[in-house]
Formats: structure tokens, sequence, C-alpha cells
């Protein structure tokens, strides 16, 4: 014993009694089903912004135009030649001047945004509350849909862009966490989902309205596309007062048993709620006593933490380099250049996002029953098969141009979408919060987060110069990514289905012991 206090990390460490009795009120009310709603409206935001930018690309960007420059103009958007030689302000203020690369600088500006949203959020929220942070947020988001829809300027529609970028990362970091404070335990798997299915819910919504609203003739539509959407963070605003800030939020951070036993109360519907408030008492109590974030943060590189941190970091980036965004944003530029026809390209974009809702909530049930490691893999092969496929019909659409290539690819491109949805959407989500122990958890999760947002960021920026340099192969790389991800979920991913975090890395999970004596440093069966 070399006399030193012990700390996290010191590789001891024991679990904190759990309670086995079935606690009461834990199934799902209207209330609780209310609160899901109100919550998951930031989630179809960030969703909707991901889709938006797909189909009226050509209705947004007069290309490079200025007075001189008209001529190109009027050949690519021959629905917008005024009705005089001259070009008056309205023409001008119907589309914005563009190039091509501050096109996809724009599209690309929303991951920027999600990546200090994502940092800001987990901060914030444990300043002003998850309610209060998710409510102010909407300021970014109305701001966002003001910038984009009544501007013409690149900067004014980028900053908007950045905006709403904003508002999806900190909605990323806060929903998620809210949802699982306020769910009960047993409903904890089903809750969790919900905000994935909001986000794929809005890439389906912003691809439907899509079509009428930026195809219906007027110029001018695309505005509402962007700009209709101003009315659910302004709902948002009036219906989260009526929903209670997250009552461990209330325990730990404002210290207030009242309020939190009240919060619980509403949120369960009865009064008969003590037995649960004291768990999550006693949460508080080991919160209080956790060592120094730094200490923490520090335990979070304990030797053998290491392979679940390599898991974490791995898939997370892998979601991302799989290229899932640039079938999001630019679909249908791909779908185009293998020769559909401008609506054919937003009818196959539509049924993409719709197999996307569908696969979502398929694969709920099935990710306890064939468990994790097993959909991953499945999903991989799928999405490597897939976009291997797509690149041939690339390569060889460029050169015989045939109706059955760009069939193959509206397949390709399905096919990929579902085994994403099976595998590589869900998994790294849910893999996070079951490899870890709780005392690292929050920082893991912003770790992830963050990488998550640069990889994003880092495939919407390199997309195009990557067509422009490598043309007709520019899914290859993409499709060698996902192989080599085969390769390390063979290797590195653990199962994680129906196991506790001692059994996956081989240690318990939430406080730390004593080296010497074996015990728990926290007494917890005797709070207070
Ligand atoms: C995941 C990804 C997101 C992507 C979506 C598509 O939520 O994090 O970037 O747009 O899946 O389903």
């Amino acid at each position: 014993d070399d006399g030193r206090k012990p700390m996290l990390g010191d590789d001891t460490i024991a679990r904190v009694s759990t309670p086995t009795q079935e606690l009461p009120n834990q199934n799902w009310n209207i209330y609780l089903v209310f609160i899901c709603l109100v919550f998951v409206m930031s989630s179809f935001q960030f969703g909707y912004a991901t889709g938006v930018v797909n189909s009226p690309r050509k209705y947004i960007m007069c290309g490079t135009f200025n007075i001189n420059n008209v001529t190109k103009k009027i050949e690519e958007h021959p629905e917008r030649v005024p009705p005089s030689p001259e070009y008056n302000s309205t023409f001008i203020k119907d589309c914005v001047p563009m190039k091509d690369s501050e096109w996809y600088a724009f599209v690309a500006m929303f991951t920027l945004g999600g990546l200090f949203g994502g940092l800001l959020g987990g901060a914030i929220s444990d300043l002003l509350g998850r309610r209060n942070t998710l409510f102010f947020n909407n300021l970014f988001f109305i701001a966002s849909y003001v910038l984009m829809s009544l501007f013409s300027d690149f900067e004014v529609l980028t900053t908007g862009r950045f905006l709403v970028g904003l508002g999806a990362g900190v909605t990323t970091s806060v929903v998620n966490m809210y949802l699982s404070e306020v769910s009960p335990v047993k409903l904890r798997g089903a809750i969790g989902v919900l905000p994935q299915l909001g986000i794929v819910i809005g890439i389906l919504v912003s691809q439907l309205l899509a079509i009428p609203l930026a195809r219906g003739g007027r110029p001018w539509q695309w505005r509402l596309l962007l700009g209709w959407i101003i009315v659910l963070p302004i709902l948002q605003m009036i219906l989260l007062p009526f929903c209670p800030e997250s009552p461990k939020f209330l325990l730990v951070n404002k210290r207030s048993s009242e309020r939190a036993l009240a919060a619980f109360q509403k949120l369960r519907r009865s009064k008969n709620v003590q037995q649960e408030f004291e768990d999550v008492k006693r949460q508080e109590l080991e919160s209080r006593e956790q060592p120094s974030v730094f200490v923490r943060i520090k335990a979070l590189f304990r030797r053998e933490l290491l392979k679940p941190l390599l898991v974490a970091i791995i898939l997370q980036m892998v979601q991302q380099l799989s290229g899932v965004n640039i079938v999001f944003s630019y679909s249908k530029d791909v779908f185009k250049s293998v020769g559909l026809s401008d609506y054919e390209a937003d009818l196959s974009t539509v049924m993409v996002g719709l197999t996307n809702v569908i696969c979502t909530i398929v694969v709920v049930p099935l990710m306890d029953r064939m468990g994790r490691r097993t959909l991953l893999l499945i999903g991989e092969v799928g999405c490597f098969l897939f976009f291997s496929t797509l690149s041939l019909c690339q390569i060889l659409g460029d050169r015989v141009n045939t109706v059955a290539t760009g069939v193959i690819s509206v397949i390709c491109v399905v096919g990929f979408v579902i085994s994403f949805a099976i595998s590589l959407g869900p998994i790294p989500w849910l893999i996070i919060s079951e490899i870890f122990p709780s005392d690292v958890r929050p920082f893991a999760v912003s770790i992830a987060s963050t990488i998550n947002w640069l990889c994003n960021f880092a495939v919407l920026m390199i997309f195009p110069l990557l067509q422009k340099a490598i043309n007709e192969f520019v899914f290859l790389p993409f499709a060698c990514i996902i192989l080599a991800s085969i390769i390390f979920t063979l290797l590195f991913v653990m199962e994680t289905k129906g196991k506790s975090v001692e059994e996956i890395v081989g240690i318990s999970s939430a406080v730390t012991v004593d080296p010497v004596e074996k015990k728990p440093l926290l007494d917890v069966s005797s709070p207070e």
C-alpha cells in the first residue's frame, strides 16, 4: 500500500447494488407520449435539415449568375426566364447566386454547426437544464429558417445553415439525455430509438415535400420548403413549458428534492413514485461524491477501456465515412448521373427515405433477438456489396448509359440504406451506452459525437472534390472503408446483447472501491 487515496482507474471497481424489485408506473402513459413527441420535434428538424438540400438545388442556386453571365443561367433555368431581357430584382431574388463549390460549402456548413452544437449542448444543459436548453435552442432553429428562406445571399444562407446545424448538434446531446433520464427503466430501449426515428422521418418528409414545393413551377417555392418548418420550433416553445424538467437534473444540478419528486409524480402520473425517486436519489449521492472531472476523464483512458474506446470511435467514424449522408444530401445528383430524369430521381429519393424509416422501425425488436454484432456484420456486408455495385454502375453507366444501370443504381442505393438502417445507423449509438461504465459514459458519448460530426463534415466537403478528381469511381473509396470496417468488426467488436458492462469489458460498472478493503468507497446501502 503506497498510502495514496484510491482513484477511479485503479482497476478495482464494484457495482452499486441495483434494485431488483419491479418499479410501479413503468408503462406508457399519455403524458409520456406527449413529452416524447415534443422532444422528438427537434430530432425531426435535424433530419429535415439533412434531407432538405437534396432535391431543390437547381431551384435554389443560380449557378455563377451575374448580369454578364446570364446566358448560361437561362439555359439551366428556362422556367425563370424573365419577361424582359433586362434582369429585374424579382428574378434575382428568386435564386441565390452560388458557385458549385459554394453549394457544397452551404450543405456542409450544417455539420460544422452540429459539431459546435454537440460540444455546447452537454455543458449548457448542465447549467440551464435539459428542457430550458432545448427551449432556447429553438432560437437557433428560428433564426436559421428566417435567414435561409427570406434572403438571397450565399453568406446569409450559409449562416442559416450553420445555425440549423447548431440546433441539430444541441439536439443530438440534449434530446437523448433528457429522454433517457425521464424514461421508465423498462421503456428505455424503445424510447432510446425515438430520436433516430425522428431523424429518419424528418429526412423522409423533406424529400416528400420537395416534390410539390420545389417542382411546383414557381421559382420562389423553395423558400417555402426551407421556411415552413419554422412552425415546429415555435410550437415546441409553446409546448415545452408543459413538460417537466428532468428530475435527475433537478436533483443533481439544482439539489432540489421537492422539485424532482414533483417532476417524477407528474411524469408517472402517480403519487406512488417513492421507490423510483429513491433510486435516482441514490445515484445523486454517487454523482455528488464522484471524483473531479479531470479524474473521470483520465479514467476513460485506462487500459481496460482502450478497446471499448477504439470500438466506439471507429464505429462512429465508419457510420459517417460509409457515405450515408452523401445518399441523404446528394442522392438526386447520384441518380441523375446514372441517367434518371429529374422526376424519377425525386421519386427514387423518396423511396430511399421511406425505406430508411421502415427499416429503423423493423430493426428495434431484432436488436435484442439477433444481437448487435451479427446485425452489424450483415449490414456492413450489405453496404459494401451495394456500394461496390453502385460504383460498377457508375463506371459502366458513363460508357453505356442504359436503363439497366439506372434501375440497378436505384436498387443499390435502396439496398445500401436498408443495410445501413439495420446496422451502422442505430448500432454505433446503441453500443456506446453499453460498453462504458457509467462514470465515464458522458465523456465517451461527447467524444464520439464530436467525431461523428467531424466525419460527417469531412465527407460532405470531400465528396464533391473527390467527384471532380475521380469521377465515376467516387463511391469506391467509401466501399473500401466499409470493407475495412467489416474486418474491424470481426476482429474487435464484441457482442453486447444481454450482457452487463462487467461481462463486456471484463470490469465492474459504477463505483470505485477501496483497493485495500475491497468494498465500495460509497456506502450506498444507507444513504444520508
Ligand atoms: C444517423 C446518422 C445521421 C444520418 C442518419 C441517416 O442518425 O448519425 O448522420 O443522417 O443516421 O439515417
